[in-house]
């Protein structure tokens, strides 16, 4: 049994991509790897990868390297990929039906139960077989389903009422994509979706990148 044990935010953000390419590798039949074998794949130091891994536990041999189907396995331990989290979506526009529709996120244990949506066109539509059910079923439902995760995919006006909501009937844990800060309780995780971030360091490091060669 490993020892519960904080880690900090940095390695929890490398996390899910050791968890990829290790996947990757399992899926490929490697058997181990070295910290300096997965430090070239992942183009990141083996002193990164070593500490990180070190933080819970090590999972290596001197000598023998990593077993990959034991450090995958622990990895999708730590992140929690070794159950089912049962979740709804509250918006079902676009961003809604694209998240919705993606069958990935199943495959790792997110398994989307209900949609919800103030738009009476879409009440009573389905997504991949999901129905869209009316904002006032919205606390039933979290209740009868066990449900542990809410999706807010709406947008900026509505959000903090409907975080509220959720927080009040026991979520807690809330995937942000609408533009705005929610206040929510101590106890309940947010984790703020912002493509528009990542699209505007694409833009900088772009510009930058031009500007160097010029
Ligand atoms: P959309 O307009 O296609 O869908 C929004 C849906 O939310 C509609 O079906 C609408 O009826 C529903 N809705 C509005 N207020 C509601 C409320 N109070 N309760 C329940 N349902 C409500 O918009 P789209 O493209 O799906 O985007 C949704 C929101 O997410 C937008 O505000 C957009 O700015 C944001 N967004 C954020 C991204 C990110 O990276 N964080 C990326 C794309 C969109």
């Amino acid at each position: 049994m490993m020892e519960e044990r904080e880690i900090s935010q940095a390695v929890i953000t490398r996390l899910p991509r050791y968890f990829r390419y290790l996947g990757e590798l399992k899926d490929n039949g490697v058997e181990r790897i070295s910290s300096q074998e997965l430090s070239e794949i992942m183009n990141a130091t083996a002193s990164q990868i070593r500490q990180d891994f070190n933080n819970f536990g090590g999972f290596g041999q001197q000598g023998y390297g990593y077993n990959v189907e034991l450090l995958y396995k622990e990895i999708g331990k730590i992140l929690g990929l070794d159950r089912q989290h049962h979740m709804i979506i509250i918006g079902a526009g676009n961003l809604g039906h694209a998240l919705a529709n993606y069958m990935n996120f199943e495959r790792r244990g997110f398994i989307f139960d209900g949609c919800f949506d103030i738009n009476e066109k879409l009440i009573g539509t389905k997504i991949r077989g999901i129905e869209v059910l009316p904002m006032e079923e919205m606390e039933d439902f979290i209740i009868q389903n066990n449900i542990d995760m809410a999706v807010i995919a709406i947008p900026k006006v509505g959000a903090a009422e409907v975080a509220d909501r959720l927080v009040a009937c026991g979520i807690k844990a809330i995937w942000n994509f609408a533009h705005i800060d929610l206040k929510v309780p101590d106890n309940v995780t947010v984790e703020n979706v912002h493509l528009s971030e990542s699209l505007m360091k694409l833009s900088y490091n772009f510009n930058t990148a031009k500007r160097n060669k010029n």
